[in-house]
């Protein structure tokens, strides 16, 4: 299974620094198309950015951040699962534990608006991970097995579902989860996976919380890690595709 480096490019940029940089990232994939044999690649810019980069893409595929959770209709201030499908975006992240902490997104929350997405032809990216106090508390299975079975809506499955473990604690810190604890934690989730797909379990997991060129060769070599979600680093070229080549 080719990686999936997906950058999240969260609340940062310009209009016009958005164009740069996936023309940077475009430019690079074209003079090193190796990297297309290993990976698969994903940006996810602020809504109001999507349109503007969408000219440059040719080998990158674009993403959402967010969506809500109902159809079309009078809710202001939402953008619907079908309004990003029309603009041809591919994939959804959802359930970021930037929107369950900051803006009160609930697991049920996370399920209503992953059914819709799937069900408007999206790709969802569903989002789980542990607090530095639940792993200090060695809780952190219970946690994330809460998460995922309530998280994950019923029309979900290995074609439409990507699953990104980000303890909350390495988001944007620079710390990383060990190797070990990466290792543990997908073992999980692939097992929570195969059982509820009746022994079948081949949705992609990433691994995301301070990825960087220099940790991402580890990190996507440990076993059961398809590929990364990026914050700070998917903001640069240079890092953004150090990490596919690390791949
Ligand atoms: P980070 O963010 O790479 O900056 O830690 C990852 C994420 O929030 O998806």
């Amino acid at each position: 299974m080719k990686k999936l480096i997906a950058g999240n490019w969260k609340m940062n940029g310009s209009i016009e620094s958005a164009i740069d940089l996936i023309d940077g990232i475009e430019k690079a994939i074209t003079e090193q198309p190796a990297l297309l044999e290993k990976c698969d690649f994903l940006v996810c810019p602020p809504a109001l950015h999507m349109m503007a980069v969408q000219g440059s893409l040719e080998n990158v595929s674009l993403g959402a951040q967010n969506c809500a959770a109902t159809d079309n209709g009078a809710y202001t201030g939402e953008i619907s699962a079908a309004m990003l499908a029309d603009l041809g975006v591919s994939y959804v992240i959802l359930g970021h534990s930037e929107r369950r902490e900051y803006f009160g997104e609930s697991d049920a929350d996370v399920n209503a608006k992953a059914a819709k997405a799937i069900e408007n032809g999206l790709n969802v990216i569903i989002c789980v991970g542990e607090t530095e106090e639940q792993r200090d508390q060695g809780v952190q299975n219970d946690i994330v097995g809460a998460q995922l079975a309530a998280s994950i809506p019923n029309n979900a499955n290995a074609d439409n579902m990507v699953i990104a473990y980000e303890p909350v604690w390495a988001i944007g810190t620079g710390k990383t989860a060990t190797a070990d604890d990466v290792a543990a934690m997908h073992g999980f989730i692939r097992d929570f996976l195969s059982s509820r797909h009746s022994g079948e379990g081949r949705e992609r997991i990433l691994y995301g919380g301070s990825m960087k060129p220099g940790n991402a060769a580890e990190l996507l070599a440990t076993p059961n890690v398809d590929g990364g979600l990026i914050g700070g680093a998917s903001l640069k070229v240079d890092d953004f595709i150090g990490i596919g080549k690390a791949a």
